[in-house]
Order: structure tokens, then C-alpha cells, then sequence
């Protein structure tokens, strides 16, 4: 276990914002953090933020309470068959390293979402999702321990109540309540691509890749090279990846607006929801490209929010109303912040 005191927080979020927290505790096992919330609560200070890799986070001002991060990277064989294996892997994991793993022992089914940034944990409960699969649908159970009383909890995949970017641990009711320690998948051993999104056919079309004996780790490198070509890397200039979740709205909503704007994307959410892409409502305002003081719209993909450098999370909080005014104004449609302000 790690702990520090009055700690800059700008390499524990990829927005790069520099706040600061009163403490910060990083456990490395299941057992460390029961011990931390049964037996050392004075260590806890109030508020407690349970965080990943901060790839979702947008800190407004410094944190008064104590930040726990999870460096759990246990990964365990819980079943397998010919066909399928049940894997439990630890909270702390990089994701896309986990990914990367889980093809070199030759198990599939999380290669199109190679390349997104944060850990195994808060994965599970922003059901990440890019080029056609959501994670929820490979997870069969999440453990947890409760913030409040260090007891286990698992919740298997029905609890979770998974949908488009959302979880039983984003609900006001459960929200922050528990740490997540470790995640059960259930993966393939047989690949069978998922290659439906159409940028990865397009992709796959131009760069000649003969699709009948495309490999898991082709597909993969596929969705980095999309990636890349289309994201900021944090590394290089602060950013949350999607600041804003596609807002799905009634069909009705969806003709009505479609046939004042007839180049508008949309797909089928289920036979009376369509989704509209953000980036294509924030495009129509003006907004790609733009900036508003040290913050940022990305110029090639504008549900991204970036940090031009040395921005505060207000700064972008204030470029974030902006864009949500302005596509209300204009669409009468209501954009929601996938990122979560602390
Ligand atoms: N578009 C524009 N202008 C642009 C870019 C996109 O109008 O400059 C429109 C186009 O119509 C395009 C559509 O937006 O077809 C969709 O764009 P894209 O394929 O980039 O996907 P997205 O809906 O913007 C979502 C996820 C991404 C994920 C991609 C691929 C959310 C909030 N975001 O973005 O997730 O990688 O699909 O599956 O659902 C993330 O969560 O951080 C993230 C990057």
C-alpha cells in the first residue's frame, strides 16, 4: 500500500488538471483495502473517491478528502472450457493492457475496444464501449467492497444493469458507495471478428487486409490505427476521450429534426430510440476546432474536450455549458457530460 499527503493530482488524471489532494491511498490488494476501511478509518478522510486511471475525471477544484486508487493485478482462470474461459482479473489493470494479454493466451471477444485508456475497474462501471461492443456484454460479475463497512459484494451482470455508457454504479443510489477489485469475463476461444462498425470495414477495405483470415491481433492493431488517427493521446494533450455521451432521443424527436437538418446521422437504439452523434450536433454549431481560453475542441473528433495546456477544470466546465447551450439552442437536444466533475 501506497499512501501520500497534500498531493498533486496532474499524473492521476489524463486532463491534466493540477489539483491537489488532501491524501491519496493506492492498495495493491483485496485484503489491504478491507483492513483500510474496517481497521484504519482515521487514515480515511471525508470525502472518499474511489478513482482508475482518471480517464473519466474532471477535477474543479482540490480534492478535500482522500482519493483511493486500486493497483490490483491479480488475473485468475476461474473456468474454461474448448470454447469459452472465465477469467478474474484484478481492478488495477490497465485495460488495454488486459486486452492485449487476453489475445497472447489466445481469448477473445475485447479486441475492438484495444487502445481505450483507463483500468480494468472503472471500466465496469462506465461500460466503455467503441466499434460495435460494449463491455458489460463480455462481463459476467463485478466485486466489489463497500466503501462504508469494507464488506464483499459481488453483482453479477444483471445487477450491473448495464446500457449505453451506464451501470447500477453510475445510479444515484450507488454511486460511489463501493471499489471495485476485481471483474469476471467471459471470453471466446474461438475469434469470430466483429468487424460491424462501419469505420472498421472502411479500414479494413483500404488497407487491403484479407477479412476471411483476419486475425484477433489485425483487428486490434485495426482499431488503434482508427484510433490514433482520430484521438488526442492524453500523453501529449489532456483529455477525457468522449466528453459527451451520443444523446438517444424518441423517434419522433428524431423525424422532426431530420427533416430540418437531412444530412443528420442517426442509428437504431430499439424501434421507438435513435441516437444522433454528439460530434456531429457540437460540428453544426461551430464548435470543431474551436476554443474557448485553454480550452479546447478537438479538430478531428469534437466530442472530445482538450486541455491546450495549463487549463483548469473550470475552463473546461465553462467550454462544456457552452457547447451544451449551444446544441440545446439550435437542436433542442439535451447533451449529457460522460465525464464524471469531482
Ligand atoms: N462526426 C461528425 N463530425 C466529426 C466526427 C464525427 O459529424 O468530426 C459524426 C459522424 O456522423 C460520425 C459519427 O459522428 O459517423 C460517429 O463518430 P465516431 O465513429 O467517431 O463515434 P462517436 O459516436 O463520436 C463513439 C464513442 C467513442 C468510440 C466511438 C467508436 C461515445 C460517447 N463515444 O464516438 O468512445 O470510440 O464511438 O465506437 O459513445 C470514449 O468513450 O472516450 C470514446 C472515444
Amino acid at each position: 500500500m501506497k499512501k501520500f499527503q497534500d498531493i498533486s493530482l496532474l499524473q492521476y488524471n489524463t486532463f491534466g488538471i493540477d489539483v491537489r489532494s488532501r491524501s491519496l491511498i493506492c492498495y495493491e490488494s483485496e485484503d489491504e483495502l478491507i483492513d483500510l476501511i474496517r481497521n484504519s478509518k482515521e487514515e480515511l478522510q471525508q470525502p472518499i473517491l474511489n478513482i482508475g486511471a482518471g480517464s473519466n475525471l474532471l477535477f474543479l477544484e482540490d480534492f478535500k478528502g482522500t482519493i483511493l486508487k486500486s493497483m490490483i493485478e491479480d488475473v485468475s482462470v476461474l473456468e474454461e472450457d474448448e470454447c469459452k474461459v472465465r477469467v478474474r482479473v484484478g481492478s488495477g489493470w490497465i485495460m488495454d493492457e488486459f486486452i492485449l494479454y487476453s489475445l497472447q493466451q489466445g481469448w477473445y471477444g475485447l479486441e475492438n475496444l484495444s487502445d481505450i485508456p483507463g483500468q480494468v475497474g472503472a471500466s465496469a462501471v462506465q461500460n466503455i464501449g467503441a466499434y460495435g461492443v460494449e463491455i458489460g456484454e463480455r462481463i459476467e460479475a463485478v466485486n466489489c467492497i463497500s466503501l462504508e463497512d469494507g464488506t464483499m459484494r459481488t453483482f453479477c451482470r444483471e445487477e450491473c444493469r448495464y446500457s449505453y455508457r451506464h451501470s447500477i454504479f453510475k445510479t444515484p443510489e450507488y454511486r460511489g458507495r463501493y471499489a471495485v477489485t476485481s471483474v469476471d469475463y467471459c471470453l471466446d476461444k474461438i475469434f469470430t471478428p466483429n468487424i460491424e462498425y462501419a469505420g472498421i470495414r472502411q479500414v479494413l477495405g483500404s488497407d487491403g487486409v484479407d477479412i476471411t483470415g483476419l486475425s484477433a491481433m489485425q483487428l486490434r492493431n485495426t482499431v488503434i490505427s482508427i484510433r490514433k488517427n482520430k484521438l488526442p493521446d492524453p500523453k501529449v494533450q489532456g483529455n477525457a476521450g468522449s466528453f459527451f455521451m451520443n444523446p438517444i432521443v424518441d423517434s419522433a424527436t428524431f423525424e422532426r429534426l431530420k427533416s430540418m437538418y437531412a444530412d443528420m446521422p442517426g442509428y437504431v437504439v430499439d424501434d421507438s430510440h435513435m441516437k444522433i452523434p454528439a460530434a456531429w450536433l457540437i460540428e453544426q454549431c461551430g464548435w470543431k476546432g474551436a476554443a474557448l481560453g485553454r480550452a479546447g475542441v478537438h479538430s478531428r473528433q469534437p466530442l472530445v474536450l482538450v486541455n491546450l495546456g495549463g487549463a483548469t477544470g473550470n475552463d473546461i466546465r465553462l467550454l462544456s455549458d457552452r457547447i451544451q447551450r449551444d446544441v440545446l439552442g439550435k437542436f433542442g437536444v439535451k447533451i449529457t457530460p460522460e465525464v464524471n466533475f469531482i
